[in-house]
């Protein structure tokens, strides 16, 4: 199976991400990965439902929004309406966390739980009918430019093995510190969509990484 990038707009020119959507879907990208922050669950504000809905026109690309939000429940709706393909909801940021899923999946649209550095992955057992993408997160979320972290490699070994044993057809996406050094074996561990901000965006010839990791495991 082919990996998937998903190059993160995190790291990109946010004085015209018109386009550099069009720059990473000219270079090969299957997905778009749009980091939403509340300056609550994390500190930083970034976009919201009004810019995915105006980048929604201008792009073929599966809008793949991560919610570093506390009330991913109330953001549902707008994201829906602006175009989202898929919402992924931090395991962290709820109570509810079956609530919330099954909230997404009936506005019929795709649903993922993203799992801090240190959340195990035991807290998916009961929510797996309910799931689109796993998203092991290999960074401490809040901030592009971090280092991946090499402890979450048996993380993501464990999920998909978990997806395997359940014959389950569920993406798993690993998101932070993604490079081109560490994408192989990010992708050996089991995942089949990589994030990656600054390693696309601010990186020597990165959008030449698009093609490059979207080969691996072919
Ligand atoms: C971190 C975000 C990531 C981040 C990835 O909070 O969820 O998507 O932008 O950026 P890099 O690839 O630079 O680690
Ligand atoms: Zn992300």
């Amino acid at each position: 199976m082919a990996a998937k990038m998903a190059p993160s707009l995190l790291s990109a020119d946010f004085s015209r991400l018109r386009d550099e959507v069009k720059r990473i879907e000219e270079h090969g990208a299957a997905w778009v990965h749009l980091d939403i922050m509340d300056g609550h669950f994390v500190p930083s504000i970034t976009i919201g439902p009004p810019v995915v809905k105006a980048l929604r026109p201008h792009t073929a690309l599966f809008m793949d929004a991560h919610l570093m939000v506390s009330d991913a429940e109330k953001q549902i709706g707008p994201f829906v309406e602006a175009g989202a393909d898929l919402l992924t909801v931090q395991a962290e940021a709820t109570a509810h966390l079956d609530r919330v899923l099954r909230k997404i999946k009936d506005q019929g649209i795709k649903a993922g739980v993203a799992l801090n550095p240190a959340t195990p992955p035991e807290v998916l057992e009961y929510v797996w009918p309910l799931l689109d993408l796993v998203l092991v997160m290999s960074v401490n979320p809040g901030a592009g430019g971090q280092k991946f972290i090499p402890a979450v490699l048996p993380k993501i070994k464990a999920v998909a093995a978990q997806i395997k044993a359940r014959g389950l057809s569920v993406e798993l996406e690993v998101d932070g510190g993604v490079n081109r050094d560490n994408a192989r074996e990010i992708i050996e561990a089991g995942a089949t969509v990589l994030v990656a901000g600054s390693a696309v965006f601010k990186a020597e010839n990165g959008m030449a990484m698009i093609r490059e990791v979207s080969s691996y495991g072919r």
